[in-house]
């Protein structure tokens, strides 16, 4: 049995003092494609900026391990340079520093000193991976995300991911507010960084985003945990019933969120 990629036990976050995340359990391997699909409010950016290490969110309970290694253990840029990396729900604008030069000293980052990836290499590749996700050449100028569409972040977030190769990405709704033709633009970008060297989590809403990125298991996730697992089937389940009917199966009641005497 090789190492997993990531795995996850009994994992709980908390955000000042409320615990939000409760005992989540995942292990995704090289080459695998997992999605975890879930209600509004129910943890699943929390879980995400929690294994980034994202200082907000307190580990309360739970191991995670990324190939073996304690990942909790790691500090945030370590956490980049061992290969995992999130594409954030909401990407944030950085004025300044141009979409190119972000890059570049990420892609450095990761590398050792002295193994600087070489300027015509990059520009290389970048374009390369540009045209691939259809972006005109003046994106690598921009000011990273400034005045950015909605859509346009987003496709940004997978050039960043095909250009960091990392070994497991979290690519949390990064369908969300996508139209058809970026939907598999975004999709083709994804499905070209597949490999046994790659695992990757999909946070989505919508099962349209599974129709061009097979998973191989779905995950869905209430009340800060996975309630249920399954293949794509699942996910053509919930657009077709929405959670009731998942609830009433599994007798979740739903959350009260206040509680008046
Ligand atoms: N920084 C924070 N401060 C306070 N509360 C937070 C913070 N981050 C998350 N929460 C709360 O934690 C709960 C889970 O939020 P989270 O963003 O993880 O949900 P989600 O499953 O990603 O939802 P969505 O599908 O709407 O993106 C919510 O009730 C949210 O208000
Ligand atoms: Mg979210």
């Amino acid at each position: 049995m090789s190492t997993p990629t990531l795995k996850i036990e009994n994992l709980h976050v908390a955000i000042e003092g409320k615990e939000i995340v409760k005992g989540f359990n995942l292990e995704i391997n090289g080459g695998e494609i997992h999605a975890v699909m879930g209600p509004n409010g129910t943890g699943k950016s929390t879980l995400a900026s929690a294994l980034m290490g994202h200082p907000k969110y307190e580990i309360t309970e739970g191991t995670v391990t990324f190939e073996g290694q304690d990942l909790l253990e790691m500090e945030v840029d370590e956490r980049a340079r061992a290969g995992l990396f999130l594409a954030m729900q909401y990407p944030s604008e950085i004025s300044g520093v141009t979409n190119a030069d972000f890059l570049r000293t990420a892609i450095n980052a990761r590398r050792e000193e002295g193994d600087e990836i070489p300027l015509m290499k990059f520009i290389k590749t970048l374009d390369k991976k540009m045209d691939t996700l259809d972006m005109g050449e003046e994106f690598a100028q921009r000011y990273l995300n400034e005045g950015f569409s909605g859509g346009e972040k987003k496709r940004n977030e997978i050039l960043q991911l095909m250009m960091l190769e990392p070994k497991l990405a979290i690519l949390d709704e990064i369908d969300s507010g996508l139209d058809i033709d970026a939907l598999k633009v975004v999709a083709k970008g994804v499905n070209e960084m597949r490999s046994p060297n790659f695992g990757c989590l999909i946070i989505t809403h919508y099962q349209r985003m599974l129709n061009y990125i097979k998973p191989d298991k779905v995950h869905v996730m209430m009340q800060g945990r996975i309630v249920k697992s399954g293949g794509p089937e699942l996910a053509e389940r919930l657009e077709a019933e929405g959670y009731d009917g998942l609830k009433k199966e599994l007798g979740i009641e739903d959350e009260t969120v206040n509680q008046e005497a």
